[in-house]
């Protein structure tokens, strides 16, 4: 009798798939990583390290404020001079090349868009804009951080560790000396326009992602733990429907149980060369569209190594 014929490998079966099209992308923090923004629950994760800010004590605690606005000042630019890596530019050719029904990130750090990904649904929001808290205006934060440059010149600290909210860790003095400031326009509390712990996500973005699963052929889930409810639920709503799932992850998942095929990889490797063996086609780094922020003038300084 003639031996079976092996199985193939994961990654060309995943490939396979990707180019039936149809493909709804999941992408997480692990996605990032490779353009220097670390994520939370990897080897060099944060959660190990610090806490998040929650929305009840970022609205309930002044002093919290001031802490994240001192903190964020300085973070925000490192996020907001990251480039985009190999990995995003991946997903982007998978959207020209057709095959993405849906691209869902949980990140807030732009860089799909930055790699030229059109109709990206944020569902944590986007560490580039702010949102008032009094009357609602969202604002680029490029304007609040001119407003913060000025009503804090002359400040400056030395920065510790970098870390995923956009924030670098910093001396409580430094923290005590930073101006916080409010809405030109009503007086009210200004926030980034980021879904922090203790929030929920905006219905309207739940469920446009629910309705790309339900017509996704394939959810396609790229570095994330899927610790976060808010992404999880779609891998268990693909699982209900019987919409198959596939995981690009170094390490476990919480989707790997629902999995039909996982994949333990570097996406910034393994996302190019998918989108090779599915198109055909290098997936090419292109020119970027320009970074939302200018030079820094704040003085930044190299904290004591840790
Ligand atoms: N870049 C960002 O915008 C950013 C960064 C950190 C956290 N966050 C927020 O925090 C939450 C974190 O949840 P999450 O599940 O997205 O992240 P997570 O930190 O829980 O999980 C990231 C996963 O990616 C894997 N990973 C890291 N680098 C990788 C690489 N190069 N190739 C393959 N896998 C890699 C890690 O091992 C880990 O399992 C999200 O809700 C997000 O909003 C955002
Ligand atoms: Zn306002």
């Amino acid at each position: 009798m003639p031996a079976e014929p092996p199985d193939p490998r994961p990654a060309d079966r995943l490939a396979e798939l990707i180019a039936g099209g149809d493909v709804m992308v999941l992408s997480g923090a692990g996605l990032s990583t490779d353009s220097g923004i670390p994520d939370y629950r990897g080897p060099t994760g944060a959660l190990r390290r610090a806490t998040p800010m929650t929305y009840q004590r970022f609205v309930g605690d002044p002093a919290q404020r001031q802490r994240y606005w001192a903190r964020s000042h300085l973070g925000w630019r490192i996020v907001a001079q990251a480039a985009p890596n190999a990995g995003h530019f991946a997903v982007t050719a998978l959207q020209e090349h057709g095959l993405l029904a849906g691209l869902v990130t949980q990140n807030v750090d732009g860089l799909h868009t930055r790699a030229g990904a059109t109709g990206v649904i944020e569902l944590h929001g986007n560490l580039h804009r702010v949102v008032c808290l009094g009357c609602g205006a969202v604002s680029a934060r490029t304007e609040l951080d001119d407003r913060l440059r000025a009503a804090n010149a002359g400040w400056s600290a030395s920065v510790g560790r970098f870390n995923p909210d956009g924030d670098v860790e910093l001396p409580d003095d430094a923290v005590r000396g930073f101006t916080v400031v409010d809405c030109r326009l009503c007086g009210g509390l200004l926030k980034p326009d980021v879904v922090f712990f203790g929030e929920t996500v905006p219905a309207g973005r739940v469920e446009v992602s629910f309705a790309l699963v339900a017509h996704a052929r394939l959810l396609l889930v790229l570095g994330s733990s899927l610790s976060v409810m808010s992404g999880y639920r779609f891998v268990l709503r693909a699982a209900k429907l019987g919409v198959p799932v596939a995981i690009v992850n170094q390490g476990l998942s919480r989707g790997d149980p629902h999995a039909a095929l996982t994949l333990d990889a570097p996406l910034g490797e393994a996302l190019p060369e998918l989108v090779y063996a599915a198109t055909g086609r290098t997936s090419p780094r292109r020119s970027l569209t320009r970074s939302p922020v200018r030079p820094a003038r704040t003085a930044l300084r190299p904290g004591p190594k840790t």
